[in-house]
This record gives C-alpha cells, sequence and structure tokens, in this order.
C-alpha cells in the first residue's frame, strides 16, 4: 500500500516493534507515526532518550525497515539505504587511517568520480565547514568539533538531497556544540538542503528548526509540532524565544514523568 504523500519525507502509520529474543513480546519503539516533512525544512525531532528517535532516522536511512506502515521519500517507499540521503552520527564515522581529504573524498571516488573533479568537490566542502588548512590531518588529530566537520563534508559532498542527523553535537562540549549549531545553520543555508535533525536538547531543537515535534515516551508517537518562525541566528535570549522553550519543556516533562512510571 502506498498512502497519498504530501512531503519531501511522507511517514503513514509507521510502527517498528522490536522482537524479544525468545520470540514473545516485544518492544513497540515507534506506533502510529504521521510525519511530514517538506523540501527545504530544518525539521527538528525532539524526545526524550529511548523514545524511538533513532529507530525512526534508521527506517529513514533506510537501514532498518518498519514493522507496520511506511516512509515515503519523494512518494516512493523507502527500503534501502541510497545516495539521496546523507546521515551523520554522533560518533563521527571517519576512516581514522585517511586524511581529511580522502575522507571527504571517500564517497565520490567509490561512485566513479574522476580523481581531480572529486577533489575539486573535497575542497569545496572542506572550505565550506571551516576546515581549510586540515586536509593533510588525520581524524585523531581533530578535536571533535573538527571530526563533526568532516563528517558533515563529507556527507555534502555526496549531494544528498536530504540530510538525517542523529544528535551530531550531543557528545561536544557545550561551547563547541554551541559553535557547531550556528555553523550548521550557516552551511544548511548555503547548500539549501532539506534536514531531518534529532536531540533531546530542547534548547538545540529550537535554535536550529524551522519545526520541531515533540515525541511521546515509548512506544514514540508525534506529541505535538511547534512552529519556529524566528529568523536566523536566534537569539535564545528572548522572550520568544523563551516561550517556545517553556512550552517544549512542558510537553517533555510530562513524557519523562509517564517513562518513569512505565
Ligand atoms: N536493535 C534493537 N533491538 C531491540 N530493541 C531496540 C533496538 N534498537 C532500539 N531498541 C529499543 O527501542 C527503543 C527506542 O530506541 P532508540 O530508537 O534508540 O531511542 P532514542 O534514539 O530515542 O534514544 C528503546 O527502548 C530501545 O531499547
Ligand atoms: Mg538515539
Amino acid at each position: 500500500m502506498t498512502g497519498a504523500a504530501s512531503g519531501k519525507i511522507a511517514i503513514r502509520g509507521l510502527r517498528k516493534v522490536f522482537a524479544d529474543r525468545g520470540g514473545r513480546g516485544g518492544t513497540v519503539a515507534l506506533d502510529g507515526i504521521d510525519l511530514d516533512v517538506q523540501e527545504g525544512e530544518f525539521f527538528c525531532l525532539l524526545g526524550p532518550s529511548g523514545c524511538g528517535k533513532t529507530t525512526l532516522l534508521n527506517i529513514l536511512a533506510g537501514f532498518d525497515q518498519p514493522t507496520g506502515g511506511e516512509a515515503l521519500l519523494d512518494g516512493r517507499r523507502i527500503s534501502a539505504p541510497g545516495p539521496d540521503r546523507g546521515v551523520v552520527f554522533q560518533e563521527y564515522a571517519l576512516f581514522p587511517w585517511l586524511s581529511v581529504m580522502d575522507n571527504v573524498m571517500f564517497g565520490l571516488i567509490e561512485t566513479g568520480t574522476p580523481r581531480p573533479k572529486a577533489r575539486e568537490t573535497a575542497e569545496q566542502y572542506i572550505a565550506l565547514t571551516g576546515l581549510r588548512g586540515f586536509e593533510k590531518s588525520l581524524p585523531h588529530q581533530l578535536s571533535g568539533g573538527m571530526r563533526q566537520r568532516v563528517s558533515l563534508a563529507r556527507v555534502l559532498a555526496n549531494s544528498p538531497e536530504i540530510l538525517l542527523l542523529d544528535e551530531p553535537f550531543a557528545a561536544l562540549d557545550a561551547q563547541t556544540r554551541l559553535l557547531m549549531q550556528r555553523e550548521l545553520i550557516k552551511i544548511i543555508q548555503s547548500v539549501g538542503k532539506t534536514c531531518f535533525f534529532i536531540t533531546h536538547s530542547i534548547d538545540e531543537a529550537i535554535f536550529l528548526g524551522t519545526r520541531v515535534a515533540i515525541m511521546t515516551a515509548r512506544p514514540g508517537r508525534i506529541k505535538k509540532i511547534l512552529e519556529v518562525t524566528l529568523p536566523y541566528l536566534r537569539d535564545v535570549t528572548s522572550s520568544e524565544f523563551n516561550a517556545l522553550k517553556r512550552e517544549a519543556l512542558k510537553l517533555i516533562e510530562e513524557e519523562v514523568e509517564a517513562a518513569g512510571r512505565q
């Protein structure tokens, strides 16, 4: 069955159950998710730990299959990973033995781009992500923030239509995290990609998202979607920002309490 699709990403009645080892029962990670993400949106998915955010992202990436319902990209059911989607994880999925330049060029070379062209494209994204001067460095010589810049550059070099980001800044220290959020906005504005960004940080979601979907505790459903119409770069001390924060916090707190009672 293919339901009516209206978004770039359309999620219809999505359900995911992880079976127990013995085959009895299981964990219902997602249940009845309906969601549309429009082209060019910066969509943030906000929810408490364990509510099913990564499970949803894995289905969108094509790494995992739903138990029920479907996820569509441009009206076509997602069933496998594809070059139209670029994924950035919390852990930097870089090749430790390759330089920054070779990491960024990797996907292009894999897909048959001639070396000079791959290098030219990689240089462009190395510049965009603020990595100029670090082309020859190995990942272990870089800070966490710099490594996430490499992950971003590598994904962007493959020119995906959508970026799927799973708590990409969660392991960074607070200062670096703020810096990377600002950088990400600039980068996304310059490349104009659709973003699906997962976080459990309320501040991060409201700072980045044009819409913020708040999930329920397990099984994950969409509880509410907040529109954030504040222009970039957002003033986190403004009364509008804080009003949104208050609303999101209230919704999340209800879910954390509900999870505590489970
Ligand atoms: N491969 C798996 N096998 C069994 N249970 C899983 C698996 N992946 C996730 N889960 C369970 O599904 C729920 C949602 O997990 P996850 O999507 O990782 O949450 P989040 O990313 O929001 O923290 C959790 O209860 C988790 O333990
Ligand atoms: Mg997760």
